[in-house]
């Protein structure tokens, strides 16, 4: 697919993008963590019921990601919005911060970010990256003394500013997806609503995703074998329209 300078790219990406940086995607392994689905730790009934497995489970995320570097596709995401700038939008389900160590600026994680917490009852996010592995090292409010939980949307809940991702995905051109199993909704049906207004739609990732069939084209490959091609063709595709309005 050939996307230009007068295009609007709007990109959204899931956990294969950051597979390359060692961070496990979900349906990858097998969907469990110590034992649990990760279905059973990230839900507001798991935080009822069990708050201190839930820290554990994303203290052991944070770990994870801290130690984890951007990838080439993170890298060349950045340097194709350099290029478009507000023609690009990124929106991640993603709750690592590897696209904004990456360089990406327009950015919205629409599953809450790994590296902020919440008050329950104050509801702001703050900036947060201790590790939290045992029940007497649980947070709590500094204001009010109610419990903090991860800044994460879990199962059941809304993702955040869908009101703003719907206005980005009126106004593009292109809907690009990255590494996502095409299984968890609203994500998953964005692709559905850029085929009713007309936008075209790539995927990139080694298996086909679950929504497979509501793509136009399908890039069968790992996001830092093809995203970087992405980069270069749009390069390319730029320079021959710079060359061009130049000749003319
Ligand atoms: P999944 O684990 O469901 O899917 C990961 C996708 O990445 C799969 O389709 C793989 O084929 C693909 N993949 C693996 N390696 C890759 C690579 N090197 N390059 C490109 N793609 C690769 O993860 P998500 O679709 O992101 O939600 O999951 C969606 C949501 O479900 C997550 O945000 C999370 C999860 O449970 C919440 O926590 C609310």
């Amino acid at each position: 697919m050939r996307f230009g300078k007068q295009d609007r790219l709007f990109v959204l990406t899931g956990a294969g993008i950051s597979a390359e940086s060692g961070l496990a995607t979900f349906r990858g392994s097998g969907g469990l963590w110590n034992g649990h689905r990760v279905e059973e730790v990230a839900t507001p009934e798991a935080w009822e019921a069990n708050p201190e497995l839930v820290w554990r489970f994303y203290s052991m995320r944070r770990r994870d990601a801290t130690d984890a570097q951007p990838n080439a596709a993170h890298r060349a995401l950045a340097a194709i919005e350099e290029q478009m700038g507000d023609r690009f939008y990124l929106c991640t389900q993603n709750v690592d911060d590897l696209h904004e160590r990456g360089g990406s600026r327009r950015l919205h994680h629409m599953h809450g970010e790994l590296f902020q917490s919440r008050c329950v009852s104050c509801e702001r996010p703050f900036s947060d990256r201790k590790f939290y592995e045992s029940a007497a090292a649980l947070p709590a409010c500094e204001t009010c003394g109610e419990p903090v939980r991860p800044h994460i949307v879990w199962f059941g809940e809304i993702p955040l500013d869908m009101e703003g991702i719907y206005r980005q995905l009126d106004r593009a051109t292109v809907l690009l997806v990255i590494g996502t199993s095409g299984s968890v909704y609203p994500a998953a049906g964005f692709v559905h609503i850029a085929n009713q207004r007309g936008i075209r739609t790539m995927y990139i990732g080694p298996e086909e995703p679950q929504n497979a069939e509501a793509f136009d084209e399908i890039l069968s490959g790992t996001a830092t074998e093809i995203v970087p091609q992405l980069l270069y063709t749009f390069r390319s595709f730029q320079s021959r329209c710079q060359n061009a309005a130049r000749d003319y």
